[in-house]
């Protein structure tokens, strides 16, 4: 049995590197597998400059005013608001690829008394969240153009008490190498509140296209391009495999469920089913009570898997790789 300290990020890498040659002899682990397909290369390694244009380039889509994703974040505001600490507890909060702001303004007005910091690689989308925050009199948010792993590297070690990360992953294999040190930042008790494209979602997208190969790769790997001909990496995980890396990153989970379970935006393989934005508000209101009573029932089945997990205090609740 090893032990693993909170600063010790070159062991967790090479805890995750052994677990990922393990995963990769063991083609029925599909708790590693998610692991073994991240460990075998990021998305800024060779074509570093391209995946950070095409990321700063899909900004243009504005997640405050597009189809349905107002109705989405009240999806995930209604999710996480149940496991929030009381007001008064909380002082920072850091918004990881934070976008226009949707997440991080709805935190703001919450915690009125804390600091939230938002932080995108798109200037474009950081200027609209500040003038959305600004028109919303929200004064005690700040939106600073930074890359995810620069701003942890910045960050005080147990400083942070939430740390939000919501549909930046899928964009942003690199993050479980990031992990460790994100854990680090959070404060004893600190909450993590991310979501991730599921797999099930990029096998639906697929075959809608009849692309039989593509969706049986995605099934095999976490990681990879999606369109044909493009360099550009994604990443995709199952709900099982999200909830044993916060485990093995030292975080207790606390919910597991699906964001958009029956519905999704243009383009989604969901939106064949339902699109929040063309309903009725009442067709709207029902759609919404049965998406919060199935989210958690079918993790899997959202357009992202959204977890909430909160950081063990080290003494009691240590990391340990077998
Ligand atoms: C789909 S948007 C989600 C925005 C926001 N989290 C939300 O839920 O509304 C993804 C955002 O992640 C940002 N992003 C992706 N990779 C990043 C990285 N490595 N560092 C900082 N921001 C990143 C993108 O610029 C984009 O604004």
């Amino acid at each position: 049995m090893r032990t693993l300290t909170n600063d010790s990020t070159r062991f967790f890498q090479s805890v995750l590197r052994r677990l990922a040659s393990k995963a990769r002899r063991s083609a029925e682990s599909i708790e590693l597998r998610a692991i073994a397909a991240l460990d075998s290369g990021g998305p800024f390694s060779s074509s570093h400059a391209d995946q950070k244009q095409t990321i700063i380039h899909s900004t243009n889509y504005n997640m405050l005013t597009s189809e349905s994703e107002d109705y989405y974040a009240e999806q995930y505001w209604a999710q996480i608001l149940p496991m929030l600490p009381v007001k008064d507890s909380i002082k920072s909060i850091l918004d990881l690829g934070c976008g226009q702001g949707r997440m991080s303004m709805r935190f703001a007005s919450r915690y009125r008394q804390a600091d939230v910091t938002g932080i995108d690689i798109s200037e474009a989308a950081l200027m609209t969240a500040r003038s959305a925050a600004a028109s919303e009199g929200i004064d005690n948010v700040v939106f600073t153009c930074s890359e995810i792993g620069e701003e942890l590297k910045r960050t005080q070690s147990r400083s942070v008490d939430i740390a939000v990360m919501t549909e930046v992953a899928f964009y942003h294999p690199n993050w479980i190498n990031e992990f460790a040190r994100l854990v680090e930042v959070l404060k004893d008790k600190g909450l993590f509140i991310g979501s991730f494209r599921t797999t099930y979602y990029n096998v639906l997208l697929l075959l809608k296209d009849n692309r039989f190969a593509d969706a049986r790769r995605v099934m095999n790997s976490s990681s990879g391009p999606l369109s044909p001909g493009r360099e550009i990496q994604f990443s995709w995980i199952h709900a099982d495999e999200l909830r044993n890396v916060m485990q093995a990153s030292g975080l207790e989970v606390l919910s597991v469920s699906a964001v958009g379970s029956c519905s999704g935006i243009p383009g989604d393989p969901h939106a064949l089913i339902s699109r929040p934005g063309i309903l009725q508000d009442h067709e709207r209101k029902i759609l919404m009570e049965i998406e919060m009573s199935l989210n958690t029932h079918v993790p899997d089945a959202g357009r992202y898997v959204l977890v909430v997990a909160r950081k063990s205090t080290s003494s009691t609740s240590p990391v340990v790789f077998p």
